[in-house]
């Protein structure tokens, strides 16, 4: 274990994405002391590969109130209007932490932060840096100035494979990592540890995230919910083997989707064309795929110096797959990429277990609803993280037994017969016999993280008998009115 290692702290801090980077320099600048353990290191964070940027209500022709009513009606009529007020409100407040913390946005001529547009954004509202290099960009920033605090104790290379607290309440978590498990006691503990998109087949996501958070949460009898859905985002470049994500900033500077004959065909499908939301051009894209047509990516009518200049890293990324991004049809397809469900929290980030707190893409606050809004989910990262440190921080300290220490983790999941059958079976398109067949598959293979996550989609998949935003079944194509607002589903509860 590193030298600066403590079994106590103030606040325990799982996953260093962006929620969790943000979370310790604030906890830290409340006098705290933090302890942020992450599985990898530093910089091995789903948020470095975020793309289009992070979205506020800023510009002159805009309003918190038009970016909430854009994310509650891609939401598909539940996401829910207090967690989504929070988001665009405080959301702005936290752009500006984030330049004040040493970001540096990407502007215009005149020195203004440059904002984009994507796909269902009524207004030009995502600020973005390194063109389509966001997520590193911010994470970089957070990185020096967390290094550089000593408040904040960064362990990598650890994961917390339990919770502290007797499944009464949490007070820290077991900690293995460097062949030692070491119970880690706290005031608070925020689990940020990002999605599971690492679950199928074809995913932007990094190996790393299979959900463990969740499975940790669930299992020490936290609850989850909407985790049925999973947001599949339909610009992936479907060319050797790779998932490599063409940013939606993309569209929104003007590249067209078009047929193998070069015809767009978006126009038909939708009145904002390629700029419709995600859960549209996926589903039409899935749909092309299905008939054995496929779909691409074209920028040729656009000036190839402003897309070399807006978008250097994929020029680049294109480039290393023999495609150039300004003059060839790049081909592309639907690849998993974000999970609007995860570990209940309420609007400060608290769970369901008093003293376990969650934010970023483990948590579920109902911001996203049926399908996120392009670039809120780096914004709910800074709001829910920054309201959660700052109620863990003011909420009265609790003893709690420490409980028996969990066994070490023995069993590796079948990953890739996982991922192949989340795909085949909880993928884009959904159907009873996929889902059972699925589970039935699941229910054989040995407990793990990546087991636990997968049944809980799978199940809260077959529990909604109906298509809304992220979560298409082919035997319920329609949307149910009737399940606006309900808790969706048997999973939402399960502690076991
Ligand atoms: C993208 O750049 O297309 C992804 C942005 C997001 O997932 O919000």
């Amino acid at each position: 274990m590193p030298e600066r290692w403590s079994h106590r702290t103030d606040v325990l801090i799982v996953g260093a994405g962006l929620a969790g980077l943000y979370a310790s320099l604030e906890a830290a600048a409340r006098g705290a002391r933090v302890t942020l353990v992450t599985k990898g290191s530093l910089q091995s964070s789903n948020s470095f590969m975020a793309q289009g940027g992070i979205a506020a209500a800023v510009a002159d022709d805009d309003d918190p109130a038009l970016h909430a009513a854009d994310t509650l009606a891609v939401g598909r009529g539940i996401a829910d209007p207090a967690a989504v007020e929070v988001l665009v409100r405080d959301g702005i407040r936290r752009v500006a932490d984030l330049e004040r913390l040493g970001v540096e946005w990407d502007r215009d001529e005149a020195g203004r932060p440059e904002l984009a547009r994507e796909g269902g954004h009524s207004r030009n509202r995502i600020f973005h840096a390194g063109g389509a290099a966001t997520g590193a960009a911010i994470a970089r920033a957070l990185i020096v100035r967390v290094l550089a605090d000593e408040r904040v104790r960064v362990v990598e290379h650890a994961a917390a494979i339990g919770l502290l607290g007797g499944g009464e309440a949490c007070a820290g978590a077991w900690v293995l990592g460097h062949d030692e498990l070491v119970p880690v006691r706290a005031r608070m503990t925020l689990l940020a540890t990002g999605g599971a998109g690492a679950l199928y087949a074809r995913t932007t996501n990094p190996a790393g995230a299979t959900g463990d958070g969740i499975a940790l949460a669930q299992r020490s009898g936290a609850r989850v919910r909407h985790m049925e859905f999973v947001q599949f985002h339909p610009t992936a470049v479907a060319a050797g083997g790779r998932a490599f994500l063409v940013s939606e900033a993309v569209r929104g500077e003007g590249a067209h989707l078009v047929s193998a004959d070069g015809e767009r065909f978006m126009p038909a499908e939708h009145p904002d064309a390629e700029l419709a939301p995600r859960d549209v051009v996926t589903r039409v894209l899935q749909a092309r795929l299905e008939r054995g047509e496929a779909s691409f990516l074209s920028l040729r009518h656009l000036d190839p110096d402003h897309v070399q200049g807006r978008f250097p890293s994929l020029v680049e990324g294109c480039a290393g797959l023999d495609i150039d991004l300004c003059r060839d049809p790049v081909p592309v397809a639907p690849a998993a990429h974000y999970l609007m469900g995860g570990i209940a929290t309420d609007l400060d980030g608290a769970t369901s277990l008093a003293g376990l707190y969650a934010s970023g893409e483990s948590a579920c606050t109902g911001a996203h609803g049926a399908n996120r809004l392009a670039s809120n989910s780096l914004l709910e990262c800074f709001v829910f993280a920054h309201r959660a440190v700052h109620a863990g921080l003011d909420a009265p300290t609790m003893d709690a037994p420490d409980g028996p220490a969990p066994e070490r983790p023995l069993a590796r999941a079948r990953l890739p017969e996982l991922r192949r059958r989340m795909w085949e079976d909880a993928g884009p398109v959904r159907d009873r016999d996929g889902l059972e067949g699925l589970l039935a598959w699941l229910d054989g293979q040995p407990e793990s993280n990546p087991v636990r996550v997968a049944t809980l989609i799978a199940s809260a998949a077959l529990e909604r008998r109906e298509s809304r935003g992220a979560h298409l079944r082919r035997d319920f194509p329609d949307l149910d009115p009737t399940l606006e607002g309900a808790e969706p589903c048997a999973a939402a509860s399960s502690t076991t």
